[in-house]
């Protein structure tokens, strides 16, 4: 059987619940090369992983046997890194937000046209089983034409889930994260309904604001952790949506959408995940598996996903276009003042 070796950038949590562990459980990854430049996280993951260490970035890029890396430094550097593996012969898995602008996002875009490779970015919403029900049922028109939505994602902040561990965490620095939970939560909303609904969101208005969270010196943050916005996309569908690091109870991951027939409600009910109800009052329950949480990793299916694009030469699942789309949108929410 046909097996790659991969190289990882960035050793933090996503690395160490998803791509880690993701990686090590594929029957198609041979060897995985962990860099980070905190070289002791590296090392814990490469003897947790059965992994190697590398102590430059450069050794991921300049190792032929290395076919593919993810990249998952943390926002400001992607475009960086990304941009370098796809223009070293790698193909590439970044995670989102793609880049901390869309001009540098077309930057990683234009090294995936120049190289050849394939460009993955890790909206992982659109893989869990109760989004492609939802897909599935939206494609086969049962409900007609969707109308509306409304969707949210919020949980209590990423201070406890980044490596760090604290409300130092790079997640709360303009520099660093640019875009706050706009680009941490948010994206994946955007990049969910854009799926969902074959559609594009054109126009937002917005409010964001940094309501509850402080840094390390007790001062709030410089980035949005609230953001509550109004939308209309291309096809003329109108939405709600908020995100938030301060939801402080348990995750909200939910979304409504109203069409001609009926409703479609995923991710209110623990035990029916998606839920549909028709005009005439009936009503259809689909007991899926729960949503992944920060509590609750489970396979997320992208390095599936990805690999399976590499190894059987296909169109990534979500392409760099995919997630450029959802960038502007979020560049549009953050420039709505
Ligand atoms: N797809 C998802 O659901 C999801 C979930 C969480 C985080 N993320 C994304 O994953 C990325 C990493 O987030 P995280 O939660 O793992 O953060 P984290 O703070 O837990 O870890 C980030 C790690 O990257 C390392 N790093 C930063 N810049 C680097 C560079 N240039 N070279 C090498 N190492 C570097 C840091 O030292 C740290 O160990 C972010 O872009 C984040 O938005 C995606």
């Amino acid at each position: 059987m046909k097996q790659i070796n991969v190289g990882i950038i960035g050793c933090g949590s996503i690395t160490r619940f998803r791509h880690a562990p993701e990686y090590r459980a594929n029957p198609y990854v041979n060897d995985i090369f962990f860099y980070d430049n905190n070289t002791s996280r590296a090392t814990a993951l490469a003897q947790q992983f059965n992994g190697r260490v590398v102590d430059k970035v450069e050794e991921l890029f300049n190792n032929p046997n290395i076919v593919a890396i993810s990249d998952c430094s943390s926002n400001e550097s992607h475009h960086i890194n990304s941009t370098k593996a796809l223009l070293h012969g790698k193909h590439v898995l970044c995670e989102k937000p793609m880049a901390t602008s869309v001009e540098k996002a077309r930057v990683i875009l234009e090294a995936q046209k120049k190289s050849g490779k394939k460009l993955m970015i890790d909206h992982n919403q659109r893989l869990t089983k109760v989004h492609q029900r939802a897909k599935s049922i939206i494609e086969n028109k049962e409900l007609g034409k969707a109308l509306t939505f409304k969707t949210t994602f919020g949980h209590q902040g990423p201070e406890k889930w980044s490596v760090d561990g604290t409300n130092a965490t790079w997640f709360f620095k303009k520099e660093r994260s640019h875009s706050g939970v706009a680009g941490d939560l948010g994206i994946h909303k955007i990049d969910l309904i854009h799926y969902l609904l074959d559609d594009e969101i054109d126009i937002v208005h917005s409010f964001t604001g940094a309501l509850d969270k402080v840094d390390e010196s007790g001062t709030p943050i410089e980035v949005c952790d609230n953001v509550v916005c109004a939308m209309k996309t291309k096809r003329g569908r109108l939405g709600t949506a908020s995100f938030s690091w301060t939801y402080y109870g348990s995750e909200d991951n939910s979304t409504t959408i109203y069409f001609e027939k009926g409703m479609m409600k995923i991710y209110h009910h623990d035990q029916y995940p998606l839920i549909i109800e028709m005009k005439d009052g009936s009503v259809v329950k689909h007991e899926l598996e729960p949503m992944q949480t920060n509590d609750n990793q489970t396979n997320s299916g992208v390095i599936d996903a990805f690999v399976d694009c590499i190894i059987n030469d296909k169109v990534p699942l979500i392409t760099g276009e995919d997630a450029l789309a959802s960038l502007i949108v979020i560049e549009k929410i953050l420039n709505d003042k």
